[in-house]
């Protein structure tokens, strides 16, 4: 905690005895800030009468603080952060912990489901994939949080999820999805009863924490899951589950770990905007972000760019929503740009591995730090990058 006085206030001495050794005696008595001798200190002001307190509310700061000293614990395994936390929110933090990893088990088990060969839905692949790297997500942050508050962390098995998931009268689609809808109503009933401890234990911050970062959240999740399922329940089993997992597949172009990492949370929501820069000009690009989509802007980059369907984009996050962008040829050569903006030569082989290999080490240190866009015919024509 740091003391600071205020330019129109100071803490003067409105005592004459008591311990008061944390600070040394000041010269000149007359200017000082601190009593080294009184025991007890008042709020008023600099000017006038120095005996009567300006708002009524009489400090005691290091008479407390010698409480709070005393309390500074001395053994190595003991938290020094520690304040304010209770025991119970310490094991609800760790119950969450484990219901986040289970609930990210099951959506792993998902994708590797929709992954077969044999099932080929990749839209739903990719959407159990990112729904358990944002479960995972969710543990991390619990976990931050946990250490954060001078708790400790501490992992609870987790549960060994079925690996099939057909239904004969559903079909694997929609149970999926049911699965999914039930998961995430579970895992807001535990987030409210996490929330529920920090209420009975005046945990004031944890109660923040809980309701800032993720309730909300998880009443988006079951309204847009919800939806997935109202609209699996009119298609069936046929053809059309073919056309959502389509639907799935290109909803969204920046990878959930990645957005949970660099983005969310960084901006408000709705108006996200990012900076895209290349080493094609000086020019710094500003594009709009909707979701997990790079929407207006995005046409502009791609046109002065000259993207073409079947090129390939890096996008490396530098910090403060800048995104550095590397263009690719459908070969994988890196694209080069002339002073001459009309004119785009392709490298050499030679060169083009090398360039690959610039691509590959500028991610290589932390692969969560860049992601990779196709560039398609919908992602030209349209103001939105989509389809990864
Ligand atoms: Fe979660």
């Amino acid at each position: 905690m740091l003391l600071k006085a205020s330019p129109a206030l100071s803490l003067l001495s409105s005592g004459s005895t008591g311990g008061g050794n944390l600070f040394p005696p000041s010269r000149n008595s007359s200017n000082r800030l601190f009593s080294p001798s009184g025991s007890r200190f008042s709020v008023q002001a600099a000017k006038g009468t120095n005996t009567k307190s300006l708002t009524g509310v009489v400090f005691e700061p290091f008479e407390e603080v010698k409480k709070e000293m005393e309390l500074v614990p001395t053994t190595p395994f003991v938290s020094l952060a520690r304040h304010k936390f209770s025991d119970d929110s310490e094991s609800a933090i760790n119950d969450q912990i484990n219901v986040e990893y289970n609930v990210s088990y099951v959506y792993h088990a998902l994708y590797a489901y929709f992954d077969r060969d044999n099932v080929g839905l990749k839209g739903f692949a990719k959407f159990f994939n990112d729904s358990s790297l944002e479960e995972r997500g969710h543990a991390e942050m619990f976990m931050e949080y946990q250490n954060k508050r001078g708790g400790r962390v501490k992992l609870q098995s987790i549960l060994m999820p079925v690996s099939e998931f057909d239904h004969e009268e559903k079909g694997d689609a929609l149970h999926a999805m049911e699965l999914a809808l039930s998961l995430e109503k579970l895992t807001n009933e535990k987030l409210l009863k996490l929330q529920s401890v920090g209420v009975k234990n005046n945990d004031v911050q944890l109660v923040d924490f809980v309701e800032s970062e993720f309730l909300g959240e998880q009443v988006e999740a079951i309204k847009k899951i919800s939806e997935y399922v109202a609209q699996l329940r009119r298609i069936g089993k046929g053809h059309g589950v073919w056309h959502f997992d389509q639907m799935l597949l290109n909803d969204e172009n920046i990878p959930m770990a990645f957005y949970s990492r660099y983005i969310d949370g960084t901006t408000n929501e709705g108006n996200a905007v990012v900076k895209l820069r290349s080493n094609a000009s000086d020019i710094t690009w500003q594009v709009k972000m909707d979701g997990r989509r790079l929407t207006q802007g995005w046409q502009k980059f791609a046109t002065s760019h000259d993207l073409r369907v079947g090129d390939l984009i890096v996008f490396r996050h530098d910090g403060d929503l800048v995104f550095h962008v590397t263009c690719f040829g459908p070969s994988c050569c890196e694209i080069q740009y002339d002073d001459d903006d009309d004119v785009i030569q392709l490298s050499s082989d030679s060169d083009s591995e090398k360039n690959q290999n610039t691509a590959v080490s500028g991610c290589s240190s932390d692969h969560h730090s860049c992601f990779v866009a196709h560039v398609t015919a919908l992602n030209l024509s349209k103001d939105m990058l989509v389809n990864v």
